[in-house]
């Protein structure tokens, strides 16, 4: 069985690392628009009884998600043995509660498309809140790359003294883990979200800290919202210059400028960003490994 990797308008100079890992071939999909607007896909590949790897990383995943359900149909009807889906970045797992009357649980349907679409799903880190785990959605054969042990490296090698730093109880879950392995203190703050650009954290008790070096870590940065208030927290706290970590950096608007005028903003290479310093590509393809043995 043959390995072929298909980029799906991602990164190619991560989607090229994954496929040299795994000693795959880089498949060739030829996409253009018809002049009324819709989607011509056509693979270039012979695909019958080989392994296909989907990269398509669904940031902004509107603009992605019907050419995406077009390839994994056509690789089904060309006989691939298996389709995998890596999306670096898992959309819609933050609309998980219906919080008014009416609203979709826009997690649910997106996750059936997947699941009907794909053999199999590798992603790292999805926005696991009010979800124990992926199987509570997914029908499918799912495996989570976690981000911890790159970032507790990344922290080991490049922050004197830390004391890591989750902005919400949610991020208690991958901060507890980067601090142990970092063998770091930590602290959880509360976070109240009021709007899609409205957060408010608690005050938080880091008079303990002053000799340390803050570093924040959050699963996504969207608005940037939650990291910056923050860190005028920290700011009014006294402490040094923090560094901000986010695992998927998706910057909206002009987050990334008004961040970086208050930290060093660090992120991992799920989404390409002048912040990437954390390289992830090994971790996926060893995770593409396990599961294409494992379907
Ligand atoms: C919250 O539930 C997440 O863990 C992040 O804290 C949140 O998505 C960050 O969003 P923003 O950058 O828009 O404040």
């Amino acid at each position: 069985m043959k390995t072929l990797v298909f980029n799906l308008e991602s990164d190619a100079a991560l989607a090229a690392q994954i496929t040299h890992g795994l000693q795959a071939e880089a498949g060739s999909l030829e996409m253009r628009h018809f002049p009324d607007g819709e989607s011509y896909l056509r693979v270039h590949d012979r695909c019958a009884d080989h392994s296909c790897i989907v990269f398509c990383n669904l940031f902004h995943p509107d603009e992605k998600i019907l050419r995406l359900l077009f390839l994994a149909d056509t690789l089904k009807e060309l006989g691939a043995r298996q389709r995998i889906l890596v999306t670096p970045y898992l959309a819609y797992m933050r609309q998980d509660k219906r919080f008014h009357e009416g609203e979709c649980v826009s997690s649910k349907p997106f996750a059936k498309l997947l699941s009907q679409a794909f053999d199999g799903l590798i992603t790292i880190d999805p926005h696991l809140h009010r979800y124990h785990s992926l199987s509570d959605i997914y029908s499918i054969n799912t495996q989570v790359v976690p981000a911890a042990p790159l970032i507790a490296k990344w922290i080991t090698q490049h922050i004197n003294q830390p004391v890591i730093i989750g902005p919400d109880s949610e991020s208690e879950q991958w901060v507890s883990q980067v601090a142990e392995m970092a063998k770091a203190p930590f602290q959880i703050l509360e976070k109240e979200r009021l709007g899609d650009y409205q957060v408010n954290i608690s005050t938080p008790e880091l008079s303990a800290y002053l000799e340390h070096t803050p570093v924040l870590v959050d699963d996504i940065i969207s608005s940037g919202r939650t990291i910056l208030r923050t860190l005028e927290h920290l700011e009014s706290a006294n402490m040094k210059r923090a560094t901000a970590i986010g695992v998927h950096g998706i910057f909206a608007g002009n987050a990334y400028e008004g961040l970086s005028n208050k930290a060093n903003v660090v992120t991992t290479d799920c989404i390409p960003h002048i912040s990437n310093r954390i390289e992830t590509a090994n971790a996926l393809s060893k995770a593409i490994r396990i599961m294409q043995h494992s379907l």
